[in-house]
């Protein structure tokens, strides 16, 4: 599973202590990525140890994580249709955490992230907004006063240039994300391909946002705004909690 930096002790107590806020009974979302990775095996752990709770992955790589730790998942579709359990908190990483250039209260920024490193923002943000509550897990590498890395964007194929025209005439510069070891681009789990984009500071998260949902092409967008209840950051000494 793809690591974005970061030291992996601290990655570890952040999702192992928001995996501890799981209780008996529950639906939990289960993230991508390194961090969002321990706390699917701490779950792991607590169900070998008889916790008995449902996942819903966000990604092939988190069902096939779930699968192996032995816990039992649900399709989205189930757990959010008209006779499913519903989701009651979703544990998830992020690539920047903005803290608020005026704290964590900063009405504009504040608590917004930005994700999709590993390319699975589309599916981790219909679960991540679906659940009652949704807690983040980072290291303090993660965090910001303002979000500054580029916006992931997945988008359609055929779509692919015409969503880059429209980027850049938002202000933004594209770039086709590209996989590491293969000579080709990156390819969601969706089937459609992700532009990284450069916009510098992001003044107005929840604006972009809007901006980029708006694309003809654009399925979605890797700004995750007012959807965190709960930020748990590992330290080198221990967890702090944020909500
Ligand atoms: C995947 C994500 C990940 O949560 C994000 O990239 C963080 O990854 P890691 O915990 O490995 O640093 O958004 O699409």
């Amino acid at each position: 599973m793809k690591t974005s930096g970061g030291s992996d002790a601290m990655k570890r107590r952040a999702g192992e202590s928001a995996a501890e806020a799981v209780t008996d009974g529950d639906v939990v979302g289960l993230g991508t990525g390194s961090t969002a990775a321990h706390a699917i095996r701490r779950l792991g752990d607590r169900v070998d140890a008889g916790l008995d709770i449902r996942g819903v992955p966000t990604s092939f790589a988190s069902r096939e994580l779930a699968a192996e730790e032995g816990i039992l998942c649900l399709d989205l579709p189930e757990a959010v249709g008209p006779d499913g359990p519903g989701i009651d908190l979703a544990i998830d990483g992020a690539d920047q955490v903005a803290t608020g250039s005026d704290g964590a209260d900063d009405p504009v920024s504040g608590g917004a992230l930005i994700k999709g490193g590993g390319a699975a923002h589309a599916r981790e943000k219909l679960v991540d907004a679906a659940a009652d509550r949704f807690l983040v897990v980072a290291d303090p590498s993660k965090e910001s006063p303002r979000l500054d890395r580029p916006v992931p964007v997945e988008v359609l194929p055929a779509g692919r240039t015409a969503v880059a025209a429209a980027v850049r005439e938002a202000g933004g510069e594209p770039t086709l994300r590209r996989a590491e070891r293969k000579d080709g681009p990156v390819v969601t789990d969706n089937g459609n391909l992700v532009l990284d984009c450069e916009f510098g500071e992001v003044a107005d998260p929840a604006a972009l946002s809007a901006t980029l949902s708006s694309i003809p092409g654009a399925v979605e967008n890797g700004l995750f705004v007012g959807l965190a209840d709960e930020i748990h950051v590992g330290t080198e000494s221990g967890v702090r909690v944020d909500e």
